[in-house]
């Protein structure tokens, strides 16, 4: 049944999270594209990838990586090969310690000189910016560190893209291009450069001003992919990136909205919006069918709420019918307040972030219906309040789960596990090949890792080379946990079959992963993801992330893992 949910009417009209992406891929076309100021998303940031010389072209500032210079022998004989091989015109300049590759004679003296005084290293994470040099059909050059090139990886270039956005924010100027030419040979595949590139600029330019009144400021519009020669899978790594970036940006906006501006009738009305036009198919249950399906343990946590409980459910199918489903599921807690069991007021606003592992469900399912992925896959988001109203769960309260199992509440702000526990069991019932889920479960989860990797749960080993394989490749960080029969000993009951807290001392994280493996059959691969510390505010770990709010934690590995089973 589909819920229809009703229209938050504070909010800004022009609010498009599925506005049409127009892109262009040759030269000289314009962007018709307005910015949509309070979208709450950024503008989109038009790339348009150019076969040219630097020379010939027309852009505000050029963009030029700097490698460091590789010291082995096996290196300095690649580079004087590659040196013999290049095109007419193109230098390959080394100085003391730093590489520019594919650049003119002058625009090489120039970056040189600077190398030599040791202000450009090549370092990742360096920008060196040359304002109006007119140089190479630019106004300016942005000299762009990246590190060693044997180590160049699409993290590295991500961030690299980051260094860029930033630098190019601050020059205060809008049109750019990014010399190919000049980034070192790689065993990377064009379309990943060019998808990482695009994402590292398309995730950086998301901030959260929606409720900030008076004009906001557009960074960066548009990006010219300048290269010498025609390189096969830059337009396909542009798309793939442009659509991730998109929807890591949806979730991010999703998660940063206010608890009073994003509930659980919202988030679900806007995943449906957000839905339109794609083959996803959202299907929203309300508080009667919750309890009709028998999710009294989901329905408990929502009762000291006002606002209703949604379960958002997500289904594409890119595949055949036969071919079994991955399942993601979500936790969705719109606010929470800690319920009876009260949090300190310190920081408690920060629980609005508490429907992270929702958001990027919702954003992992967008993003594969999107670039129409041949795969099938279920979303289930789960989403309440809890808040200490009338009737909500008492310490001590007993509530029944989907599966029949009974539970303890014996701290109220346990109260994910309460929600993800009936989730999990319909993820079950739908046979998928694998379920994956994503919360912010745990403040132990951040005391453990901080808010760098995100830990994740597993008694699988396959199933979690799996997940570090994907995680590899999106450059998402991830540390596998323990889950034990001791974590599991830990969270049985007095009076019910299991306690939603545990017995004993420590091991926060793992006794809750302990805790939801109650509601998994044994026989189906499953991973649990503890997003509490890396779900928002790791700006200062990723430079792509926003400073302050969320981040979109899992959402590349996630799109990356749908594709491994
Ligand atoms: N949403 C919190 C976990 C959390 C806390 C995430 C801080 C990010 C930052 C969760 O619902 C919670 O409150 N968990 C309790 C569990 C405890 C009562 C067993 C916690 O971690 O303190
Ligand atoms: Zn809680
Ligand atoms: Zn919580």
């Amino acid at each position: 049944m589909l819920h229809k949910v009703e229209m938050d009417e504070s909010k800004p009209k022009s609010q498009k999270a599925t506005r049409p992406r127009k892109r262009v891929m040759k030269s000289n076309s314009k962007s018709s594209q307005k910015p949509n100021i309070k979208s709450g998303l950024p503008p989109v940031i038009e790339f348009e990838v150019v076969k040219s010389n630097l020379e010939q072209i027309t852009a505000d500032l050029i963009v030029v990586f700097a490698s460091k210079k590789s010291e082995s022998k096996s290196d300095k004989d690649k580079a004087s090969k590659k040196k013999s091989g290049s095109k007419e015109g193109a230098v390959n300049k080394t100085s003391s310690k730093v590489v520019f590759e594919g650049v003119s004679k002058a625009l090489a003296l120039k970056l040189a000189a600077s190398a030599e005084d040791g202000a450009i290293t090549g370092a990742a994470a360096e920008s060196v910016l040359f304002r109006d040099a007119n140089l190479s059909g630019a106004r300016h050059i942005l000299s762009v560190g990246i590190g060693d090139a044997k180590n160049l990886d699409g993290e590295a270039l991500r961030q690299a893209a980051a260094t860029t956005f930033a630098a190019v924010k601050s020059a205060k100027v809008k049109n750019i291009a990014i010399a190919m030419d000049s980034l070192p040979h790689t065993s990377l595949a064009a379309d990943i450069v060019m998808q990482s590139i695009t994402e590292g600029l398309s995730l950086s330019a998301y901030s959260y001003y929606e409720y900030k009144t008076g004009k906001q400021e557009v960074a960066l519009e548009s990006v010219q992919i300048v290269s010498s020669h025609k390189v096969k899978g830059f337009d396909k790594g542009i798309e793939t990136g442009a659509v991730i970036s998109e929807c890591v940006n949806f979730s991010r906006w999703l998660g940063d909205r206010p608890g009073n501006r994003m509930t659980p009738t919202i988030l679900a009305e806007e995943t449906v919006k957000a839905a339109k036009g794609t083959k996803l198919k959202v299907t929203v249950w309300d508080r009667s069918k919750i309890k009709a399906e028998k999710m009294g343990s989901f329905l408990s946590v929502s009762l000291g709420s006002e606002q209703e409980p949604k379960f958002i459910v997500m289904e594409y199918n890119g595949a055949a019918a036969s071919k079994k489903p991955v399942c993601f599921v979500g936790k969705g807690l719109t606010f929470d307040s800690g319920g009876i069991s009260i949090k300190p007021s310190a920081g408690m606003e920060e629980m609005k972030y508490d429907m992270c592992g929702g958001a990027n469900v919702i954003g992992t399912m967008l993003a594969i219906a999107k670039l129409k992925l041949k795969i099938n896959v279920i979303g289930l988001v789960p989403a309440t309040e809890n808040m200490p109203g009338p009737n909500a769960n008492k310490p001590g309260d007993i509530v029944i789960a989907r599966n029949g199992k009974t539970i303890e509440v014996n701290n109220t702000d346990a109260e994910g596990r309460l929600i993800l526990n009936d989730a999990l069991v319909y993820a079950c019932e739908q046979e998928p090949a694998a379920i994956f889920d994503a919360a912010t479960l745990t403040g132990a989860m951040v005391v453990a890792l901080g808010n760098i990797h995100t830990g994740f749960f597993t008694r699988n080993d396959k199933l979690a080379e799996k997940v570090n394989a994907a995680a590899a490749e999106t450059g998402e960080l991830v540390w596998r946990m323990p889950l034990t029969d001791f974590h599991g000993k830990d969270m049985k009951g007095t009076y019910a079959d299991l306690s939603n807290i545990s017995s004993a001392k420590g091991a926060g994280s793992a006794t809750a992963a302990a805790f939801l493996e109650n509601f998994v059959d044994k026989d189906i691969p499953w991973a649990h993801f503890d997003i509490a510390g890396t779900g928002w505010h790791n700006g200062d770990r990723f430079p792509y992330n926003p400073r302050k709010g969320a981040s979109g934690a899992m959402i590349r590995t996630f799109i990356q893992l749908a594709q491994a089973f």
